[in-house]
């Protein structure tokens, strides 16, 4: 345990260490501030970091992560990093990353108690709910998984875009676009699911703000 601990320093030496060796000035130009283009919200899963998956360095993704990738419209910590993104950092694109073989979704896919999460869970089960029809057809346990986590992403980016921030935003800035995509752990690639959204013409209407 000591060692592991001492382990999480070390790294930290060498990697200051690796970076000063590609750019010594690496880190004075970091500390200036930063300018992100790009929001991330994924998985809090050890095996989907989002700045590496997509080759991106410090200072290029402002990042939210939890389980699954929800999209909570009471969640105060995802609605504030939301509104930091987009009204004070400015961000041109929104993305929400899920991935295959995510534990969140699949255990809200089960009848099974996990304790307090269940609460967090009861989101993804929504999800389900509204789209059982296609995912009761699916008689492969993993394909209907795979489709499952398709389909929360999906909601997701439609949650984002449901919050007065994004379309107080699309109003005035004209940005951001919203995307939803899908991380596959079993060979790295990411799939577009080409759901992005650039404003709220095709929004439910009752979901639609008057601007
Ligand atoms: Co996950």
């Amino acid at each position: 345990m000591e060692e592991l601990y001492k382990k999480l320093l070390d790294g930290n030496k060498e990697w200051v260490a690796k970076k000063l060796a590609e750019d010594p000035l690496f880190f004075e130009k970091l500390v200036k501030g930063q300018a992100p283009p790009l929001l991330w919200i994924g998985c809090s899963d050890s095996r989907v970091p989002a700045n590496e998956i997509i080759n991106a360095q410090p200072g290029e993704v402002f990042v939210h992560r939890n389980l699954a990738n929800m999209v909570v419209h009471a969640d105060m910590n995802m609605l504030s990093v939301l509104d930091y993104a987009v009204r004070i950092l400015k961000v041109k694109h929104v993305i929400v990353c899920g991935h295959y073989g995510c534990g969140g979704v699949a255990a809200a896919m089960s009848n099974k108690q996990y304790g307090f999460i269940d609460n967090w869970l009861r989101n993804i089960k929504d999800v389900y709910r509204l789209h059982q029809k296609e995912l009761d057809e699916l008689k492969d346990e993993q394909q209907r998984s795979r489709r499952f986590v398709e389909l929360n992403v999906i909601e997701q980016v439609l949650n984002v875009c449901k919050t007065s921030t994004i379309q107080n935003a699309w109003q005035e800035l004209n940005c951001p676009h919203i995307h939803g995509w899908v991380y596959d752990v079993g060979n790295g690639v990411i799939k577009d699911l080409k759901v992005s959204v650039k404003n709220n013409v095709d929004m439910s209407e009752i979901y639609r703000f008057d601007l």
